[in-house]
């Protein structure tokens, strides 16, 4: 949430920012703006409300040259979205300028502590707040000669003032070529370049400039110039640091020939469900491995119970999850929300284990679960898409989904990811229990007739489209399944919701008589994602309840089972599969259908309306 990126260099800095803005977009987009320094002038701010193209206008009317600058895309958190409370913000003096990804919580308190001292605001923001704090510490650390140390110093001591969460970028006149940067909560990274470094809130933004990232840590203070940078603690000292290799291309950060990245990130997912699993199958085992897990099979075996954790579209992984593990493992598994985890004391003994679930690998409510979890003594391991992301470092271990970045705000590939590794886990413990060889084989060769059979899937797409069309004036719409099935149902609401803004929502197909079916009417279609299944008749007397009822029925059931023709209004086909892998295939349908339900009502698709990814505020 809100996106960051500075630039020092030789370079001139506004193209430099506003090119990763774009790539940073998808973390927010309720406003946007630059700061912009050329030697010691001053600081030349622009910034606009709304998307970052109103920001590129104001700019070509009004241009600002430089070759040092900060900027952000912001998802509001205080005050509305307007162009006084688009970030950068500058303290009292205009001399220096800041950009936060976070939230102040005491920012009520020390603002009115800057106001009896005569400071003046004009922006409802935090950071606003901020700015002025750091600006004061720095004007009156007069007796410090060199504005370099004087402004590290300045956003020290503020940041130790501050209570919340905060990525920032600074930069002050009297400091020309020379940012700073700090962290806690908020993801921060350094870009490291030649002759130009970067400071950024994700690895996306520098992409197309290098390849090398160091990953800061929470409490680290940075400053880069254009041919250095120092990692330093809290208190001053220096801190430890690797320089990563970025592990995709700009190339495969773009949109390519698709209209939106949520399309394209469904269409890679034969490749993206590849890439999970390739060299993790291990036939002569007739099992699978997950090194990262850094557990000997003793310790695997002593596992008595897991939790998983996640938000969104992650936790629905995670109840597939819970499904899948119980049933190829048998051991007791529970979905816990992260945001209720953190705040709960749930009893957890030893044998316990602890995962994360998290695409981006830095959403607070998760990540704050994890620290829980590892501050009870617990081995929290981490199911993370996003490499070098501060889950993946901080957990105890765990697995990458290797998904490629995920820049459309639907989550898509990484939920078919998430719940393949769930396959993978299940069948690494289930062989290491009572699973027998057999059909241990028996689902290594299911897993991996998983891409083609997506590929398969997606070429319904057409088809798809003219269903999303036939019902694109529903007042909202239901999904229902049962099983395996019953997170797909709820994943496909919270798709449908999310992107085209109509009621939705998800439920075990059984539930309908118990309230939901009060909802069904004409104008209200259920989709039903019942496989030919163990719970297959259990489900067509559900979907009988609702036709019974006149309310429109779509169907997603298994290739060749045609008699739904006669009872549903529509019926999607997806291949066989193992009915605890079910829920990778049926949800592609469901991806497709709410985009084009989305995309015909108009839409913006990667933008939804109040969301942005990655979820770094509580
Ligand atoms: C929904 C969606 C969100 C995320 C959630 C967790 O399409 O994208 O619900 O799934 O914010 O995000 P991660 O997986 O990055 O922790």
């Amino acid at each position: 949430m809100c996106g960051i990126i500075g630039y020092v260099g030789r370079n001139d800095a506004t193209p430099i920012l506003l090119e990763g803005l774009r790539r940073l977009e998808y973390r927010g987009y309720d406003s946007s703006g630059i700061a912009v320094m050329n030697g010691s002038q001053t600081i030349q701010v622009r910034k606009k409300s709304g998307r970052l193209q109103n920001l590129r206008d104001h700019v070509a009317d009004s241009p600002a040259e430089g070759d040092c600058g900060i900027s952000h895309t912001r998802w509001a958190t205080h005050g509305e979205a307007t162009d006084e409370n688009a970030h950068p913000h500058t303290d009292r003096s205009g001399n220096l300028a800041i950009v936060h990804n976070g939230v102040i919580e005491n920012y009520q308190t020390l603002r009115e502590g800057l106001e009896a001292e005569g400071h003046e605001f004009k922006s409802q923001t935090d950071t606003e707040v901020l700015a002025h704090l750091i600006g004061k510490i720095y004007d009156e650390n007069s007796d410090e000669s060199d504005p370099q140390k004087r402004l590290v110093s300045a956003v020290r001591e503020a940041v130790k003032q501050v209570a919340g969460t905060y990525g920032i970028a600074a930069m002050h006149t009297d400091a020309p070529k020379f940012l700073v940067g700090a962290r806690l909560g908020s993801p921060l990274i350094i870009g490291v370049g030649n002759d130009e470094n970067f400071l950024a809130s994700d690895v996306s933004a520098v992409v197309s400039h290098t390849s090398n990232a160091v990953y800061l840590n929470d409490r680290d203070i940075v400053y880069i110039t254009e041919d250095e940078f120092r990692v330093e603690t809290i208190d001053g000292t220096a801190s430890s640091y690797e320089v990563s290799e970025v592990d995709f291309t700009p190339e495969q950060a773009e949109m390519g020939d698709f209209p939106h990245y949520m399309l394209k990130e469904i269409y890679e997912q034969p490749e993206s469900i590849q890439n999970c699993f390739r060299g993790r199958l291990i036939d002569e085992e007739a099992s699978a491995i997950l090194g990262g897990l850094n557990m000997s099979p003793n310790e695997l075996r002593d596992v008595e119970r897991i939790v998983l954790c996640g938000c969104g579209t992650a936790s629905h992984a995670a109840m597939a999850g819970e499904y899948i593990i119980e049933h190829l493992a048998r051991i007791p598994t529970e979905v816990e929300i992260a945001s209720e985890f953190r705040y709960r004391n749930p009893p957890l003994n030893k044998n316990t284990l602890v995962f994360v679930i998290s695409q981006s690998g830095e959403t607070l409510d998760t990540l704050a679960a994890m620290r829980e979890g590892q501050r009870k003594g617990h081995k929290v391991l981490g199911i993370v898409n996003s490499v070098g992301s501060t889950i993946a470092r901080e957990s105890d271990g765990g697995s990458y989904l290797y998904s490629g970045p995920e820049i459309g705000v639907a989550a898509t590939k990484s939920f078919t990811s998430q719940v393949t590794m769930f396959a993978l886990l299940g069948l690494l413990l289930g062989r290491m229990r009572h699973l027998s060889v057999d059909y241990g084989n028996k689902l290594l060769e299911e897993i991996r007739t998983l891409p083609a059979k997506v590929e398969q899937i997606l070429q319904q797409d057409e088809k798809i489209k003219e269903i999303a069309l036939k019902y694109i004036d529903a007042e909202g719409m239901l999904f229902l399944g049962r099983q395996f099935n019953y997170p797909t149902a709820m994943e496909a609401a919270l798709k449908m919701k999310e992107i085209s803004y109509i009621f939705a929502s998800g439920h075990a197909s059984a539930e309908l008589k118990h309230g939901v079916i009060a909802l069904v009417s004409e104008t209200l279609p259920s989709v039903f994602i019942m496989p030919k299944d163990s719970v297959y008749d259990k489900n067509v007397s559900s979907l009988e309840e609702v036709k019974a009822r006149k309310g429109p029925c779509i169907a997603v059931t298994t290739e060749g089972n045609t008699e739904l023709e006669k009872t549903a209004d529509d019926v999607i086909y997806i291949p066989e599969v193992a009915e605890c892998l079910a829920p990778i295939l049926a949800v592609i349908p469901m991806q497709l259908l709410s985009y084009h339900f989305a995309v015909a009502r108009g839409c913006d698709v990667d933008k939804p309306r109040n969301l942005a990814k990655s979820v770094t505020v509580e």
